[in-house]
């Protein structure tokens, strides 16, 4: 138990990279298509691999690469025992680059490698060229690129990745035989889950890995994130409770009847609601987030045959959603959707969060009778409204009153994640929501203890999200990380001995 809790701190999705096809989930029509060539000797120079993030494209990318120089093949994928596979294993060999183009974008670096490309290569028949995140290139760059595309020696082959296929100029796309990598089904994410808890030890209730391969919505590494911190969280034995905290999603149960009570037209029901859900210090935002995605889902049990495929939501999930789609029309389902997704446009600009959402519940419960009663019922309405705000002592008379002069830390930092869902950083928000966050005089300081956490906000734009994020906060301090030592499975022993004396006898 304790020893899975340690194991945590080296990230599954880099501990679970697949290193052959056959280890590939989700993406058959391209592996096929891939081993295919491998198997008939039929390769290509230039190749194009878009999708979602974490799908598959950087891990594909580098068997096909090692494949195509194996001396023995496998059924497509290399054999991971020749030599040649031997001298490309180590991450100094010469003959796979991998270019990140994010951070190497400039048209020196470019021709710095394009220069190089003549050289043949050291160990096997190709030097393959792996360039990540492609479209980040500078315009010069790409004009670089595209020479050494029009032209490349025989023994070179070109592989780009991109998330962003249509910021890819025509000229390159046309040069390359391109493969789009779908987003991998539940079922599939779960089954590669279990695999991996099994392997470590970790033991998951089923509706708790549902719940984690669904948050990945459709990217397995996002999926293995959100699993590493679960084992994290759970310090053992993962439970669907465990699995909601780490997520910050609101309990199923308590949203799905403040849904219903705002459809009802229940304000009453539903202030309570939120008000007991704000003194369990659940963030207003995540909650606007969630009923709109509520909505949303509800929407479409209604009107789509195929929903239950489309949303992959753990089955009682689904059921109380059912229900609610139900008792329901659609006008009414969309009029709530409506509200909640203008609400949540209007939380960057206001510090009053429970306000807002508590403004925009009373006009989404309320909406059709204003509509149907016409300017008298206006009035009337208005007056409730009043009377109502005034019992939950809520909204101010006029306007929204600026932010409270004092705030502790963990607050402005739980607001910091769920602004970044909102800005559609999810998994930043998520895996950010961990640490821990101090307020100095001179800037804001948080501190990061996970791998994983650590590696996303390494990625393209994700520190500047999170200053951006800590503005739309409140907070006009400088952003300072600093990361806390990592613990690595070399370290569990010392770690464990530390904590328990030298008596502890560890497999
Ligand atoms: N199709 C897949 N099959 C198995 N594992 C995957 C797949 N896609 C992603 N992963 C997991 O996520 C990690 C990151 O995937 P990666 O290939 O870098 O995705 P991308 O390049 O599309 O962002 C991998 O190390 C692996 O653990
Ligand atoms: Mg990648
Ligand atoms: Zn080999």
């Amino acid at each position: 138990m304790i020893y899975n809790r340690a194991m945590a701190y080296t990230s599954l999705y880099r501990r679970y990279r697949p290193d052959t096809f056959r280890d590939v989930i989700g993406q058959d029509h391209v592996v096929r298509t891939l081993v295919n060539q491998i198997k008939s000797g039929n390769i290509g120079h230039a190749y194009l691999f878009t999708g979602t993030r974490g799908t598959g494209k950087t891990s594909v990318a580098k068997i096909f690469s090692r494949a195509v120089n194996c001396l023995s093949p496998e059924d497509g994928s290399p054999c991971g025992k020749c030599e040649v596979c031997r001298a490309l294993a180590e991450p100094s060999n010469f003959d796979i680059l991998e270019i990140d183009a994010a951070s190497n974008n400039s048209v020196d670096q470019i021709r710095e490698l394009t220069d190089k490309i003549n050289f043949p290569p050291t160990t096997g028949r190709f030097k393959v060229y792996i360039v990540d995140e492609v479209h980040m290139l500078s315009k010069s760059a790409h004009n670089a690129l595209l020479k050494t595309l029009e032209e490349p020696p025989e023994h070179a082959i070109f592989i780009l990745a991109t998330t962003e296929v249509h910021a890819i100029p025509a000229t390159i796309l046309s040069r390359c035989m391109r493969f789009d990598f779908r987003l991998v089904p539940l079922k599939k994410i779960e089954e590669r889950l279990r695999f991996i808890f099994d392997d470590n030890g970790v033991k998951c209730t089923d509706q708790a890995l549902r719940m984690i391969a669904s948050a990945g919505q459709g990217s397995v590494r996002d999926a293995l994130s959100v699993a590493d911190m679960c084992v994290s969280y759970c310090m053992g034995d993962i439970t669907y409770e465990g699995v909601l905290e780490v997520l910050g999603t609101s309990d199923p149960v308590r949203l799905t009847a403040l849904a219903d009570d705002i459809l009802a037209g229940n304000v009453d029901g539903a202030l309570t609601k939120i008000a007991e859900m704000s003194d369990l210090g659940k963030s207003m935002s995540v909650l606007a987030g969630d009923l709109a995605s509520l909505f949303r889902n509800a929407l479409y049990v209604k009107n789509c045959g195929n929903a239950a495929e489309l949303l992959a939501l753990p089955a009682e999930l689904f059921a109380a959603l059912k229900e609610i789609a139900g008792r329901y029309d659609t006008r009414r389902l969309l009029a709530a959707l409506r509200k909640m997704t203008e609400t949540e446009g209007e939380f960057r600009y206001s510090t009053q969060h429970r306000i807002l959402l508590e403004a925009a519940v009373i006009a989404a419960a309320t909406e059709p009778r204003a509509a149907e009663t016409g300017g008298a019922g206006i009035k009337e309405l208005e007056q409730r409204v009043a009377a109502l705000a005034k019992r939950v002592g809520a909204l101010p008379k006029q306007g929204f009153e600026p932010a409270p002069a004092k705030k502790d830390a963990g607050q402005v930092w739980r607001r910091v994640a769920s602004e970044l869902t909102r800005m559609g950083r999810r998994m930043l928000g998520i895996a950010l929501a961990e640490c821990r966050a101090e307020e100095k005089e001179e800037n804001f300081t948080v501190r990061v203890f996970s791998e994983s956490a650590m590696q996303m906000l390494g990625e393209p734009g994700a520190r500047a999200a999170v200053e951006e994020a800590l503005k739309a906060s409140g907070c006009t301090k400088p952003l300072v990380i600093e990361e806390e030592r990592k613990l690595d499975e070399k370290d569990v022993v010392p770690f464990l001995t530390d904590l328990f004396g030298k008596s502890l006898d560890i497999k």
